[in-house]
C-alpha cells in the first residue's frame, strides 16, 4: 500500500465524499476531491463576474486564481487566493454554474495538473468524475459510484437540511441536469474507467459501500 491511489468517479450524489472520506480516515490516507476545485473555480469566475456561459471568458480567466486543496479526510480544505470557500462553494448559484465552467478545455487542463501534482505523492483517495479515465489511469484501484437518481436527491436534500417533497424534487432535477452536462460534455466526460468495480450505493448503507472499497484496497493495493 506504500503509494496507493484510489480512484473514485460517479454521478452527482452517489455518496463519493462521505465514502471516500471515510475510506482515506480508514486507511490513513489522504483525500482529494477535485470537484471542490471545480466549485472553487467556478466561485472565482461567479465573484468576478465571468459569464459562466462564455467558454473563452472562462478560458481566458482559468490561470488566475490560486487554488489549494488541504487533503486531511477528517478535515478537508479549499482555498482560493488563500481564501476558504468550503462553505460558499455549495450554494446554489455555484451548483447552476459548475458544470459549464467544468465542460472548458483551459479549466480542466488547469485543475488535472493540480491534482496530479497531488496524487504524485501517492497514498490518496481521490474523488470526480474522470479520475480513473484520464487524471490517474494508473490508478490500484478504480470505483464507479452510482445510485438512482431519488436516492441520490434525497440524501443530497437531507444532507442540506431540507427535506420536503419540493426541496427533494429541485434537488432531483438540478442533480440530472449536472449529471447530463458531466456525461455529455467532448472533453473528460463522466464514464466508467476500464478496469474499473461498478458499485451501486442505492439499497446500501455508507458503512457497507465504505466496506466494499475498503475490502477491494486491501486486495488489489
Ligand atoms: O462532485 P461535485 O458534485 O462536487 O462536482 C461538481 C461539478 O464539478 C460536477 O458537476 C462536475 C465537475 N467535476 C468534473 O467535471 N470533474 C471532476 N473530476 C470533478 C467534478
Amino acid at each position: 500500500m506504500s503509494s496507493v491511489v484510489v480512484a473514485v468517479d460517479g454521478t452527482s450524489g452517489s455518496g463519493k465524499s462521505s465514502t471516500c472520506r471515510a475510506v482515506a480516515d480508514r486507511l490513513g490516507l489522504r483525500y482529494l476531491d477535485t470537484g471542490a476545485q471545480y466549485r472553487a473555480m467556478t466561485w472565482w469566475m461567479l465573484a468576478h463576474d465571468i459569464d459562466v456561459h462564455d467558454a473563452a471568458g472562462v478560458a481566458a480567466a482559468a490561470a488566475t486564481p490560486v487554488i489549494e486543496s488541504g487533503t486531511d479526510p477528517l478535515g478537508p480544505t479549499i482555498t482560493v487566493d488563500g481564501t476558504d470557500v468550503s462553505v460558499e462553494i455549495r450554494s446554489d448559484a455555484v451548483n447552476a454554474a459548475v458544470s459549464p465552467v467544468s465542460t472548458v478545455p483551459e479549466v480542466r487542463s488547469r485543475l488535472v495538473a493540480l491534482q496530479r501534482e497531488l496524487i504524485g505523492a501517492g497514498r490518496i483517495v481521490v474523488e470526480g468524475r474522470d479520475i480513473g479515465s484520464v487524471v490517474w489511469p494508473e490508478a490500484a484501484v478504480k470505483i464507479y459510484l452510482t445510485a438512482d437518481p431519488s436516492a441520490r436527491a434525497a440524501r443530497r436534500a437531507l444532507e442540506n437540511g431540507a427535506d420536503d417533497a419540493e426541496r427533494i424534487a429541485a434537488t432531483e432535477a438540478s442533480l440530472l441536469a449536472r449529471d447530463e452536462i458531466d456525461s455529455g460534455r467532448a472533453v473528460a466526460p463522466l464514464t466508467m474507467a476500464d478496469g474499473a468495480a461498478h458499485i451501486d450505493s442505492t439499497h446500501r448503507t455508507l458503512d457497507e459501500v465504505v466496506d466494499l472499497v475498503v475490502g477491494l484496497v486491501m486486495e488489489t493495493a
